[in-house]
């Protein structure tokens, strides 16, 4: 019974904090999609009620009416085993269902929810709500990286927040961390929760290697640019040159150069570039970039997981060397969720770590999060290794 409790407040909580992040909004801001990338607010609450009906209430609640016939179609991602869906794209011409439709549909279904939870309850069901909760936890970040992306290219640069910092100084110096050549475990145990993609814990043999305390900052990348970091091939995979010649990239995205002077896009609005912080929303193309300029590298997700208990983490995701791939005897879960992690392990990079914009305990040591090389509109960086 404790368990339930404890569970349903979990829940009652997360679907709370979504709320709150979108309270600054005003209605128009909750149905802009300014790029395929960025999914409006009212779709990501939309999106996370969603996914609580379809895997609990009409698998689990006998007589669950949905609130809404169409909401499926409108609301699911990416799951072909649930059947048609509004391309990703098209997220922004959902003018209807209207952004009060979707407060009440959120309303009925955490209501039908706790009711369920209070007429019975299984493992099965358990685990599936703590699913639907990190889900939404994951979706909460994307909320505020989408709203970041919305209002940061309205050319009125309206601020989020006027107090949100999403710049934690730190004013450490440099320290080396020498990690030894041995065979180290890598992934979770499967104790508490975790994603499928991180399960397999394994052994694996690194190398010597030594890796930074810090984040790369805005001051080191400003160098870089200076140096003429974006117009050197020699720093570049073919494929990044491509992109930034194709896309005209020649700063990390939200940097404004007013009149010689470099500012930053940041949820509290347009400021001043602070050198001090971590450089943020770079690819991993422009993270490659720079430690190739440096004479360095980025570490391996496997470097990272070894090294992290020496270092603070939590601002950025930092961009790793590795590719997404799956550990040794991974598995997908069967049916649908099946589709939750295991189908994008192609053509993506592993980011480590957490951001800013990540909610309080949702992220851990072997947390595997991944992008496409280009994306950048994550709170994403790099720390440094050799
Ligand atoms: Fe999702």
């Amino acid at each position: 019974m404790l368990l339930t409790k404890t569970i349903l407040d979990t829940f009652l909580d997360t679907r709370l904090e979504s709320e709150k992040r979108c309270a600054p909004l005003q209605t128009e801001d909750y149905v802009v999609q300014p790029i395929e990338d960025v999914s409006p607010p009212k779709w990501h609450l939309g999106h996370t009620t969603w996914f609580f009906e379809e895997f609990l209430l009409q698998k689990y609640s006998a007589d669950y009416i949905p609130f809404n016939d169409d909401f499926s179609f409108v609301f699911n991602s990416y799951y072909e085993s649930v059947g048609k869906r509004v391309i990703r794209a098209n997220r922004g011409n959902l003018s209807r269902p209207s952004v009060a439709e979707v407060y009440d549909y959120r309303k009925y279904v955490t209501d039908k929810i706790v009711d369920l939870f209070s007429a019975k309850t299984s493992k099965e069901m358990f685990e599936l709500l703590e699913i639907g909760i990190h889900h939404e936890k994951q979706h909460q970040e994307l909320l505020l990286t989408d709203i970041k992306y919305i209002l940061g290219n309205n050319p009125l640069f309206p601020f989020y927040k006027e107090d949100w910092n999403e710049d934690p100084n730190s004013d450490n110096s440099e320290i080396w961390l020498s990690v030894a050549e041995g065979i180290y475990s890598i992934g979770h145990t499967g104790e508490g929760f975790c994603f499928d993609n991180e399960l397999g814990n394994h052994q694996i043999y690194l190398p010597s290697y030594e890796i930074s305390n810090l984040l790369v900052t805005n001051a080191d990348f400003l160098e870089f640019i200076q140096e003429g970091g974006y117009s050197s091939f020699e720093y570049w995979h073919a494929e990044g040159w491509d992109w930034l010649n194709k896309n005209q990239i020649s700063a990390p995205l939200y940097w404004h150069n007013i009149d010689g002077t470099w500012h930053q896009y940041t949820l509290k609005g347009l400021q001043l570039l602070d050198p001090n912080n971590p450089v943020s929303h770079i690819s991993y193309y422009e993270a490659f970039a720079y430690a190739q300029w440096r004479g360095l590298r980025l570490p391996t997700e496997f470097e990272w997981e070894v090294a992290q208990e020496n270092f603070k983490w939590g601002d950025r995701w930092e961009w790793t060397e590795s590719a997404y791939l799956p550990y040794p005897g991974y598995k997908k879960a069967d049916g649908a969720l099946g589709e939750y992690n295991g189908k994008f392990m192609v053509n993506q990079k592993v980011l480590r770590g957490g951001s800013v914009a990540t909610p309080k305990e949702h992220t851990r040591a072997t947390y595997r999060n991944f992008f496409h090389p280009k994306l950048r509109w994550q709170y994403t960086g790099l720390r440094l290794a050799r």
